[in-house]
């Protein structure tokens, strides 16, 4: 697979995981992640958790070079997705961005119709057609559980929608563009018991096709979804392991304090 250069079209990829290192980010020189190095293992759930401003969100934003357009942002390291470093000379950012999808705490509709909502990316890539596009909008919403909610009002605006339904379109919109990685930054903290249920069970099942990374600070969802845990403090890895060991037998004490609730 080819990050750099042009569009690679519609190959099946085999997703390889994510790897940082050495990755430092500054805004205006003082550091907010510290040279950190990890890998993210393919076709596992890795949840990074931590105490508020301890860089979780900084570190997601730095994989899919997110902080780009932050003036005073500066990221050095490497982010290395399906082999290639994404900081590299000639990669294509916005291939990179196909590849690294990401969802945010709060659903951010495009203000298009629901169908293009999840159609239009495909099509700008090259993913879809005029004659198959209808087919992958469907696809996708069924994915996520939407079909039969939205069906009859495709082409209704998806500020109709409530959060949950919003958040479950980002989700099929990010996914209609076949992403290796997913990137996903509190992603149910506004969402109901039920729905927080279905996103947790879906992060499961894509998770057996791809990397998938979750911010979260509901410490009962990381144990019951995560297969590693990342546990950062102001900018630091305190400890990365596996989520059995992070939540029964961590090493570090303050990994110990932090599962306790003496800690974040
Ligand atoms: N665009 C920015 N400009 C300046 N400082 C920033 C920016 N983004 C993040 N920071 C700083 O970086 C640090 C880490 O922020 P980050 O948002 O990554 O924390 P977080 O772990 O995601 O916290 P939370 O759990 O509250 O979401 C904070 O001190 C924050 O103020
Ligand atoms: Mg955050």
């Amino acid at each position: 697979m080819q990050l750099a250069g042009t569009n690679v079209g519609t190959q099946e990829a085999v997703s390889e995981g994510v790897s940082v290192e050495g990755l430092t980010v500054k805004f205006r020189g003082t550091p907010l992640i510290e040279g950190i190095s990890n890998l993210f293992e393919p076709n596992k759930v890795t949840a990074i958790v931590g105490p508020t401003g301890c860089g979780k969100t900084t570190l997601l934003r730095s994989i899919n070079r997110m902080h780009d357009h932050v003036a005073g942002m500066q990221v050095s390291g490497k982010v290395v997705v399906e082999g290639v470093n994404v900081y590299g000379a000639d990669v294509n950012v916005r291939e990179v961005r196909r590849r690294v999808g990401m969802l945010f705490q709060r659903p951010n509709p495009f203000p298009r119709s629901i169908a293009e909502n999840v159609g239009l990316a495909p099509r700008a890539h090259g993913l879809a057609n005029r004659g198959n596009v209808r087919d992958l909008v469907q696809e996708q919403l069924t994915t996520v559980g939407l079909w039969d909610a939205v069906s009859s009002r495709l082409h209704g605006s998806p500020f109709g929608l409530s959060g949950g339904q919003q958040q479950l379109l980002c989700l099929a919109r990010t996914l209609a563009l076949s992403p290796d990685v997913i990137l996903l930054d509190e992603p149910t903290s506004a969402l109901d018991p039920d729905t927080t249920d279905h996103i947790e069970q879906l992060m499961k099942k894509l998770s057996e096709r791809m990397t998938v990374l979750i911010v979260t600070h509901n410490l009962a969802q990381a144990s019951r979804i995560s297969d590693n845990v990342l546990f950062l403090m102001k900018g630091n890895v305190v400890e990365a392991t596996s989520a059995r060991t992070f939540f029964h037998d961590p090493a570090d004490e303050r990994s110990r304090a932090y599962v306790s609730g003496r800690i974040g």
